[in-house]
């Protein structure tokens, strides 16, 4: 699908992990980008500052630019004007309340984010003409699917936690909205996604932290779950693929994962052995809401958007750490 790049790309939860490497990769292609993030406070926001600026830094040696918008994405108000206002080519939308085990505590908080933020940009998406619509699902979606590997067309009725249904919605809301309108529409499933700036309440960047200070990790289950961890500099790839793409597909789903599914003991030995330490560990029962096992079916996602996991997971979490050491 053509590109203008005089006009920008609207890329929403532009402070967040993985969005924060989206604009980084969009600016290496010399794009405009109108970031929008409300820095919720889910996690620590001087992380969501780091990257921002982090983002500034890499537009003012670029040939793109980036300016970044905090707002909330359920504000139907601010987001019809900003779009009004930018006229952005396409969306690429992040921002989401993300996390599986806190959105049982806020089904609520996370049924607004997700659900009426998506819808809300979806509208706005509209009413301002937009080429082309990309947005974050995830792999949560096939909850405790028996077929293994997931792929796409498997039936994903039976979501397992409230974050999980909201990113189905998220999806089936979409459909409806891309049958209505043919605005091209892709949503993303990405596969536990990791690396540098990865949130740190998730397992690897917070393991990472445990073992290199001698802590307790806590292993829920026994330790044979296991996840498809993507680096992030795979699935910032794919969300680019998706988003040349999808003008030829309409409405289109695909998964982005690593292909090579990790389990848990395993991937805390992974760790130990990167830090240089010997994981202590802290059985501890499976989690309500969690799933048994990830794993990406890459078929389709190989074949329409040339999308191929290049990173290995030992390498990855190695990059991880580099990073991770050098935060304040
Ligand atoms: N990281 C993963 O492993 C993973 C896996 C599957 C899906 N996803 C999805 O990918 C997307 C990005 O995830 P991430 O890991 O980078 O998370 P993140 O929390 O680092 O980034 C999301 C950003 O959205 C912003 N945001 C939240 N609610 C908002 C609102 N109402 N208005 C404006 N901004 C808002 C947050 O401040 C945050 O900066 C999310 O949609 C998430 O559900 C992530």
């Amino acid at each position: 699908m053509m590109s203008n790049k005089a006009e920008p790309v609207l890329v929403t939860g532009a402070a967040g992990f993985i969005g924060s490497h989206v604009c980084e990769a969009l600016l290496a292609r010399s794009r405009r980008i109108v970031g929008v993030d409300n820095f919720d406070p889910f996690y620590d926001v001087n992380i969501k500052a780091r990257n921002a600026a982090a983002i500034e830094m890499a537009a003012a040696k670029s040939a793109g630019s980036f300016e970044l918008v905090r707002a909330d994405i359920c504000d139907a108000e601010a987001m019809n004007a900003l779009f009004e206002r930018a006229r952005p080519e396409g969306v690429i939308h992040l921002a989401a309340k993300a996390g599986v085990r806190p959105s049982i505590a806020d089904p609520v908080g996370y049924s607004r984010a997700n659900v009426l933020g998506t819808s809300v940009l979806l509208e706005a998406a509209k009413r301002a003409r937009v080429s082309r619509f990309v947005m974050a699902s995830s792999s949560s979606v096939y909850g405790n699917n028996p077929r293994t590997p997931f792929a796409e067309d498997h039936d994903v009725s039976f979501p397992v936690s409230p974050y999980a249904a909201t990113k189905r919605s998220c999806e089936l809301i979409a459909h409806a909205h891309w049958h209505l309108t043919k605005m091209p529409t892709a949503c993303l499933r990405f596969f536990t996604v990791f690396g540098p700036r990865q949130r740190p309440d998730l397992a690897i960047a917070n393991f990472l932290r445990l073992v290199s200070r001698g802590d307790e990790v806590p292993m829920y289950g026994d330790g044979a779950s296991s996840r498809d961890y993507t680096f992030v500099e795979d699935v910032v790839r794919g969300v680019l693929a998706s988003y040349d793409r999808i003008g030829e597909h309409g409405y289109r789903i695909w998964n982005l994962g690593g292909s090579s599914p990790v389990p848990l003991a395993e991937m805390i030995a992974t760790i130990g052995r990167i830090v240089g330490r010997e994981p202590r560990i802290k059985p501890l029962p499976m989690q309500p809401g969690d799933v048994e096992r990830t794993w990406a079916d890459l078929t389709r996602s190989a074949a329409e958007l040339d999308y191929r996991p290049r990173t290995p997971f030992e390498e990855g979490v190695r990059r991880q750490w580099d990073w991770l050491k050098a935060q304040p």
